[in-house]
């Protein structure tokens, strides 16, 4: 079936070009300039987009991401569709996933692999972590919906921190979609001027509670001392045994990931790119001395694309307090 599944996929892949160009014009169109025109988050739109293919390959089931993908006006399931119909077709002959989405083998990630991955390796951390925890913080949530899926059957008290833009926005959208929010409380913050731990002590965080802060996709959108003021700001509050799961970016993904035209795509929302650590060698003790010069101890690592000559692309780093 596999064999099948190549001899079908590859006519159609060819047969679909112009199907294909138009399906991610679309979903440009509503990504960039829909996004930007309500003020909205457009890198938040890559990952329910991301996430949204992962369920409908079958790999992650997310009932919420896709009924909150299709509320959202800054994206296009059918242009998504369009983009992914022969891959699709594909899986289904062989029931494999092959090209995109597919599970790589960790170091061996390629760009093309972040938002797939980099979800998985959150998961297998939080699916660990979150028993050992009262409260979950979603920092930067964008439009992650795991405070609306399988954990919330778990005894935690969910918080979601972000831009009061993008958070407004999900709010409605998450009304409009018919899901539930009550179990939720929304701090709208901004972690370069603000104290996001303060601003979740208002809103009725206990500062006696472990907690599992998530900060997935944010870090390389802020300063190093915005990040460091963020992560100062948790260790100082939040009980030992606490974790702060977040990735973290090479500076080589920094540099060429905000440049040229997809610099000034991100300039569009205001989200230029800045914070990354130089893992081109020694990537282990880098990471370590970042992590320690904030006082906080490393537990899991997912080094990904640390297979390549110039190093990992990003690290998922589990951080522990006390
Ligand atoms: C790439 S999205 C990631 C969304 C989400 N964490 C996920 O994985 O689905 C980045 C998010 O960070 C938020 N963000 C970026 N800079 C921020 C800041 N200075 N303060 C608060 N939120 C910020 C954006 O609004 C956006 O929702």
């Amino acid at each position: 079936m596999n064999i099948l599944s190549w001899v079908i996929y590859i006519p159609l892949q060819i047969l679909f070009l112009p199907i294909v160009i138009l399906g991610a014009l679309l979903v440009a169109y509503k990504q960039i300039v829909v996004s930007k025109k309500l003020g909205l988050s457009m890198t938040a739109i890559e990952v329910i987009n991301g996430r949204w293919t992962m369920h409908i390959f079958g790999m992650r089931e997310d009932k919420a991401t896709v009924s909150l993908a299709a509320a959202l006006p800054n994206t296009s399931l059918f242009g998504l569709w369009l983009c992914l119909f022969p891959l699709w077709i594909k899986h289904k002959i062989s029931g494999r996933l092959a090209l995109y989405p597919r599970v790589p083998e960790l170091g061996s990630e390629t760009i093309a692999d972040l938002i797939v991955a980099r979800t998985l390796y959150f998961d297998r951390v939080i699916e660990r972590a979150v028993g050992q925890v009262d409260q979950l913080v979603v920092m930067g949530a964008g439009y992650d919906m795991r405070a609306y899926g399988k954990l919330q059957c778990k005894n935690v008290s969910f918080f979601e921190l972000d831009q009061p833009s993008v958070q407004t926005h999900k709010l409605a959208s998450l009304e409009s979609s018919g899901i539930a929010s009550e179990h939720v409380t929304f701090v709208s913050v901004d972690f370069g001027n603000e104290n996001a731990v303060e601003r979740l002590i208002e809103s009725g965080f206990d500062t006696s509670k472990k907690t599992l802060f998530l900060w997935e996709g944010v870090t390389l959108y802020l300063s190093e001392a915005d990040v460091r003021k963020t992560m100062g700001d948790i260790r100082n509050t939040a009980p030992a045994g606490s974790v702060l799961l977040a990735d973290i970016y090479a500076e080589r993904f920094i540099a060429f990931a905000g440049k040229g035209s997809r610099k000034k795509t991100l300039d569009q929302t205001g989200e230029g790119l800045d914070f990354g650590l130089n893992f081109s060698t020694n990537h282990d003790e880098v990471l370590s001395e970042f992590v320690e010069s904030e006082s906080m101890s490393i537990g899991e690592t997912f080094f990904m694309g640390r297979k390549n000559d110039k190093g990992p692309f990003v690290v998922v780093v589990e951080m522990t307090i006390g």
